[in-house]
């Protein structure tokens, strides 16, 4: 017999991986969030960036009614015209000529890591299995997903590390070359701004040397966009604000369908070679519902209004926020990202922060490197982002009496 304590059974049945803020919101309408109380919550977290365009946005809504009413799922095994019409819109504006629908980042990912395996499989070099990420990546939560970005709180415990992934210190350029030079390397997987890892963005010089790397050296560049992409950095994709840096795989999904499940592996033709019939699939993965909701979100997204928009309130937020760090620096230690994925690190603890922010109802998100994360909706108006910078700013003056209490 066990020594070992029986276990509680939780109150709420719900298996015990998040810690969750005391909310529960019962709906919400653009950049607001309602609890059953009626409390109002402005929302600078959106659901960590992913309905871009805010909450029940009117085009959206439509767009899920419509096709509720007329089919929900058929399966692969037949055409799609959502998933054609939406592939066609991607390719259009992207690197890409192919694209494989999932129901969520993680799933993209783990296509983007079969993907590139099997190109080098498919053109004769096999023993090319290692995908090199970063320190402080994240990709999702699937086996590949957590070795991929080798944090070790998301790997540990899961038996052991799978082999052909290796993390580098994030920034270094000389472990970079070493890596992308072996004869054994796949891919190199990064987000071109890294968003739980502390809004970090990667230099866009680093980004265009990368890919010029990664081509002398016939290794596939996927870039993981699932939370800098669809136009929260600004511009449609994050890696376009460097020059020539077009990867040969990237994953999507949280904004492309506005909090309804849908995600995306997009590829060049060259770097799909390997996808052939049978090697792939996924039940619900690009389904008419899902392609629906999809094809409506990326119309909106990619307006280059839409995008201008982020650039607009991002100057105004980062402008904002570097004022409250003058005037706190003993909270603010520095402001970082891209476009509306703006992190800010704390010298106070970021949970505290964020419990904080939440008094004055206002919602962030935490991040790596004690950092929060402010992910509001594309759509935020300028009120709105004057109404953030004031919560934010009673929420560092109440941390100034907390700490000195
Ligand atoms: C950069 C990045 N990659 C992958 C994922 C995983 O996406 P999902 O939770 O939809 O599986 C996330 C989610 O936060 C992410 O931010």
């Amino acid at each position: 017999m066990s020594n070992q304590p029986m276990p509680t059974v939780p109150e709420d049945h719900i298996l015990g991986v998040y810690n969750r803020a005391p909310l529960a919101f019962d709906r919400g309408l653009g950049a607001r969030l309602y609890t059953m109380d009626g409390d109002v919550y402005l929302d600078c977290m959106a659901g960590i960036a992913t309905t871009g365009l805010g909450h029940a946005h009117p085009k959206m809504v439509r767009a899920l009614k419509d096709q509720a009413e007329k089919l929900w799922h058929v399966s692969n095994a037949f055409r799609i015209p959502g998933q054609e019409a939406l592939a066609k819109r991607l390719c259009e504006q992207t690197f890409a000529d192919v694209v494989f629908f999932t129901n969520s980042g993680t799933e993209s990912v783990e296509c983007a890591l079969k993907t590139a395996r099997k190109f080098h499989w498919a053109n004769g070099q096999p023993e090319r299995i290692d995908i090199v990420g970063f320190e402080g990546a994240f990709h999702g939560r699937s086996y590949a997903a957590v070795n991929a970005a080798g944090n070790p709180a998301y790997v540990e415990g899961f038996g052991p590390a799978l082999p052909g992934y290796i993390s580098l210190p994030f920034g270094d350029m000389e472990a970079l070359k070493t890596a992308i030079a072996a004869p054994t390397t796949a891919a190199v997987i990064l987000e071109p701004v890294q968003g739980e890892g502390g809004a970090r963005a990667v230099p866009e010089a680093c980004l265009t040397g990368l890919r010029a790397l990664c081509a002398e050296h016939g290794v596939l560049l996927i870039y993981d966009e699932i939370q800098c992409g669809l136009g929260r950095s600004g511009r449609l994709f994050a890696h376009e604000w460097a020059a020539d840096a077009a990867p040969d795989i990237m994953c999507v999904a949280k904004a492309l369908g506005d909090g309804f499940p849908v995600g995306a592996c997009l590829a060049t033709a060259r770097a799909a070679t390997g996808m052939t019939v049978g090697s792939h699939g996924s039940t619900y993965g690009g389904n008419p519902l899902a392609m629906a909701v999809g094809l409506a979100a990326f119309e909106e997204l990619s307006r280059p209004e839409t995008l201008a928009h982020v650039r607009e309130i991002s100057g105004y937020f980062t402008q904002q926020l570097h004022g409250l760090q003058e005037r706190f620096p003993d909270i603010i230690v520095d402001i970082r990202g891209k476009g509306l994925l703006i992190g800010v690190k704390l010298a106070v603890n970021n949970r505290t922060f964020m419990a904080l922010a939440r008094d004055e109802h206002l919602l962030i998100a935490g991040g790596g490197d004690n950092c929060v994360r402010l992910l509001p909706s594309l759509l935020i108006t300028h009120e709105e982002a004057r109404e953030a910078i004031e919560k934010l700013e009673r929420a560092c003056e109440a941390a100034r009496r907390t700490a000195s209490s």
